[in-house]
């Protein structure tokens, strides 16, 4: 595993768009596994700065984003799919046609998350994935005990999930209360996986992933496993490691 430490959260976000962008230099038509979050929109505004001077071009990248609320529309404000396109794909010379999220809106949840495995599947698969974690160590949403094996799958939220999210709801009634998430089977299977963390409530979550054992009640730490992941943290996350 890497470590790149970065000063703050502008910095975390510069250094993690720079490994992203990277990668899209290498790999023109390379498949980006996407998140959302509070940690990622720094770095989504820092590609899409580079875009606009010219330095960087998506017309060959294709996109898989982690997870996304089941029951919500895509044009529902607090989708996961608008989300995507608010912060990054609107502003981006992103091909629509090559962007993928689980389609909430399917109420049969085991179809859904088959056809997302196929589709990942067909890519060849996820050349680098972009990770946050929460405070919980949950990645996507797989959250505390949820087992190593799986692929795509319908999950039911965490208290703290619901309680983290509510911020970006009207009330805490409306956050939905189910998700269609990448299994971590799908995540540890990117050649690559960028996981970026920002601030000192993620501090004592961050070295129990990295440094504690290997377990389901801290889905993040199956990363120690995965041999090649980067962890770009500014100092307040990293302070304990
Ligand atoms: P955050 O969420 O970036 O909003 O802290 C991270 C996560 O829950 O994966």
């Amino acid at each position: 595993m890497k470590i790149i430490r970065a000063k703050d959260y502008n910095d975390m976000s510069r250094k993690a768009a720079n490994i992203i962008s990277a990668q899209i230099i290498m790999k023109p038509h390379c498949v980006l596994g996407l998140a959302t979050g509070g940690t990622p929109v720094g770095t989504y505004k820092q590609l899409v700065e580079w875009y606009n001077k010219g330095d960087l071009d998506l017309s060959e990248v294709t996109t898989v984003n982690l997870d996304e609320y089941r029951g919500l529309p895509r044009d529902h404000e607090q989708s996961y799919w608008h989300f995507m396109h608010v912060h990054f794909f609107d502003l981006v010379n992103i091909d629509p046609s090559r962007i993928h999220l689980p389609e909430g809106t399917d109420p049969d949840a085991a179809a859904a998350c088959a056809r997302y495995d196929q589709i990942i599947h067909d890519l060849g698969g996820i050349d680098l994935q972009l990770l946050g974690i929460g405070i919980d160590g949950h990645i996507g949403f797989n959250e505390p005990g949820a087992a190593f094996e799986l692929g795509t799958h319908c999950v039911d939220l965490t208290e703290s999930t619901i309680e983290a999210n509510k911020r970006f709801f009207a009330s805490r009634e409306e956050v939905p209360r189910q998700a269609y998430t990448m299994g971590i089977k799908t995540i540890m299977q990117a050649r690559k996986v960028l996981l970026a963390v920002s601030g000192g409530s993620k501090a004592e979550i961050v070295k129990q992933a990295f440094f504690g054992p290997v377990t389901p009640e801290v889905p993040a730490s199956i990363l120690q496993m995965h041999p090649d992941v980067t962890l770009v943290g500014d100092e307040e996350a990293l302070h304990l490691i």
